[in-house]
């Protein structure tokens, strides 16, 4: 076991990991960031995703040793200073889009990315941008429109599903 050191969610954080240890355990068993979820273990769900230096990434695909010394967010830096939601997790609440939440902490990481790379997607764009996301529950009209939300469009445009 070594001491590994990032940045997670603004905080420099130490924990002690081995070289097989991927970034998701890290987070969930070594700080506690149960957050980030596991939905699969083929690296397709997207339940798993973060930020490591400022893009989407699966944490079931990475070593944690690999991205030492990396600025990592994960869902539970999402909210505001004052502790409210987010901007995307406040779309998403508004929208409905989720029904179990299972995959919630993965979209919404997923969708922060694109809107910092692509602040006005269309919704061909959106639902390109998430198809690395598994959504079990709410067949994705939902979380398509309140990804649209966030990025401050007007979700009422969209089809009826
Ligand atoms: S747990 Fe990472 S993609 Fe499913
Ligand atoms: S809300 Fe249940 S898996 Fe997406």
């Amino acid at each position: 076991m070594t001491k590994v050191t990032m940045t997670v969610n603004g905080k420099s954080v130490s924990a002690e990991a081995e070289g097989r240890t991927l970034l998701v355990n890290y987070l969930r068993e070594g700080l506690g960031l149960t957050g980030t979820h596991v939905g699969c273990d083929t690296s397709q769900c997207g339940a798993c995703v973060v930020h490591v230096d400022g893009k989407a990434v699966k944490s079931c695909t990475v070593f944690a040793m690999d991205v030492a010394g990396s600025e990592v967010r994960t869902i539970e830096g999402m909210a505001n200073a004052d502790g409210s939601l987010g901007v995307v997790q406040q779309a998403f609440q508004d929208h409905h889009g989720l029904q179990c939440g299972f995959c919630t902490p993965g979209m919404v990481m997923t969708t922060a990315a694109l809107l910092a790379n692509n602040p006005k997607p269309t919704e061909a764009e959106v639902r390109h941008e998430l198809e690395g996301n598994i959504c079990r529950c709410t067949g994705y009209h939902n979380i398509v429109k309140a990804v649209l939300a966030a990025s401050g469009q007007d979700a009422g445009a969209m089809a009826a599903e």
